[in-house]
């Protein structure tokens, strides 16, 4: 399930691809980040093993589950709105279970409760292991809440049931939680302290999805240049018998696993991304040659005040990195405008930033103060919305150019592409993505999803490449 997920696309019905004979139908929505849809397998898992089996239609579940985003304002106002369209359901059959999951739960605790009448449950992002509990109070007649975090959990020996994905590309979590305290941001609060995965369970799970067919994994943490096993943030070996593992290490085992299983990773950031990684990219041609380098802003000022620990200067040095030691690596970004006193050379310094890097694809969004990140006690939220947008749009305009023109660049050439399945469009036409992450699609021909074909580029929007199979 491959796709370009934004918080504010409408939530996703999730569904078991073999279910299996049970009275109890759990109905479960993902909204926001790919950590999220990744979680909400975990979930699926868990309540699997309590006798849930996963339903499309929440008008037959016993259980509504909504595992939720808090990033944004707007990604918490879909997520109330989405629970108001079940009230009527509610009201009809009482024995109906809602509940809320992820970082709106966490964010609002027990206020959802007072705030949302009709939920039953509330559940933050490391108490998916107690939902059973949980769920059995509820059964009581009680609402039920469990938003405590962990400073351990990673749901590591838990095998997640692979949810409505198109059976190629899956997602394997590697870490949780961040301790970057960017001050706009919302999710050190939400998914608690960074915690990285044992490693080889990471390439277990890996083996597991390739034995079952996929083709392409991608690695997910809020911050992966972090990743590190058995060794402190100091630097200290914790257990002096084990090896340690830092990403780059990590990305050389996974791409092991096997030479037509593609790797992917998101998110790195730009003050940890090493050299070692990308040398480690250059050497496999089965690490796809796409880095997403979330930069926020084009201004040092700005990114000071974002608390980024990074310059504009810093992470021009770092583009030209990975230029150098992987030249023709697809570069994607996010970019927030609006942020707490902005002025209008530092938006014109991220306009002319975007303009140097030309990046492949951006995700794009004006500030949306969030309660008790660190500015929104700090900083006035002192850029009216309309300039927010304005200049969002010019964000958006200046992306849509670069992205036209690096897709230009394609035609003529000629691609790996990994068959994803369908075009969503037509029936007639396949898609896949090359190694850059850029969509491609192609008429039909004697192939299977999963396979890898070289496609020829013939023609392009800002956002796809069209070809036929050579
Ligand atoms: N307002 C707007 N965008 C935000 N992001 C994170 N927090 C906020 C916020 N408060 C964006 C950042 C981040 C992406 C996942 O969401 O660009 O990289
Ligand atoms: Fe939020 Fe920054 Fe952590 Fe990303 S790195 S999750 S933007 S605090």
């Amino acid at each position: 399930m491959n796709k370009v997920i934004d918080e504010e696309i409408q939530g996703e019905a999730t569904v078991l691809e073999n279910p299996k004979e049970s009275d109890k139908k759990l109905y479960l929505e993902s909204y926001g980040c790919q950590m999220n849809f990744s979680d909400s397998e975990i979930v699926a898992s868990i309540l699997d093993k309590h006798g849930y089996q996963t339903t499309r239609n929440y008008e037959e579940s016993n259980l509504i589950l909504l595992n939720t985003c808090s990033i944004r304002e707007k990604a918490e106002s879909t997520v109330r709105n989405r629970l108001k369209s079940f009230n009527e359901l509610k009201r009809n059959n009482p024995s109906l279970i809602i509940g809320v999951l992820g970082c709106m739960a966490e964010r609002m605790k027990e206020s959802l409760l007072e705030e949302e009448k009709l939920v039953d449950l509330v559940v933050g992002p490391d108490a998916y292991r107690d939902l059973p509990r949980l769920l059995t109070e509820v059964e009581d007649g009680h609402k039920s809440v469990n938003v405590l975090l962990s400073r351990e959990e990673t749901y590591a020996d838990i095998s997640p049931i692979r949810l409505d994905n198109n059976g190629v590309s899956a997602f394997i979590s590697i870490m949780r939680g961040c301790d970057n305290m960017c001050s706009f941001c919302v999710v050190p609060f939400t998914r608690g302290r960074e915690r990285s995965r044992n490693p080889l369970s990471i390439v277990a799970e890996a083996k597991e999805l390739y034995k079952n067919g996929y083709r392409e994994v991608t690695l997910l943490g809020q911050n992966v240049d972090s990743y590190r096993w058995n060794i402190n943030k100091k630097g200290e070996i914790l257990d002096q018998q084990q090896p340690t593992t830092n990403f780059a290490q990590l990305l050389e085992m996974v791409a092991h696993v096997a030479d037509d299983l593609r790797i992917r990773f998101s998110t790195s950031h730009p003050k940890d991304m090493t050299d070692d990684v990308l040398h480690i990219m250059q050497k496999y041609k089965n690490i796809c040659n796409y880095i997403h380098l979330p930069i926020q802003s084009g201004s040092s000022t700005v990114l000071k005040k974002m608390n980024r620990g990074y310059t504009r200067e810093w992470y021009l040095e770092r583009i030209e990195s990975i230029r150098k030691i992987i030249p023709g690596c697809a570069i994607s970004t996010d970019i927030i405008t609006g942020f707490c006193g902005e002025t209008n050379e530092d938006h014109e310094n991220t306009l002319s930033l975007m303009d140097i890097v030309k990046f492949d694809f951006a995700y794009m969004f004006f500030y949306s103060e969030r309660p008790k990140t660190l500015a929104q006690r700090k900083y006035e939220d002192d850029i009216p919305l309309e300039v927010k947008k304005e200049r969002l749009q010019e964000v958006i305009d200046l992306q849509r150019t670069h992205s036209l023109e690096s897709n230009r660049k394609c035609i003529g050439k000629t691609f790996e592409v990994l068959v994803e399945g369908p075009s969503k469009k037509s029936e007639d036409n396949f898609c896949g993505r090359n190694s850059e992450n850029t969509m491609i699609v192609f008429p039909k021909e004697n192939v299977k999803k999963g396979q890898y074909v070289n496609v020829i580029i013939e023609d392009c929007t800002a956002a796809t490449l069209k070809g036929k199979i050579v």
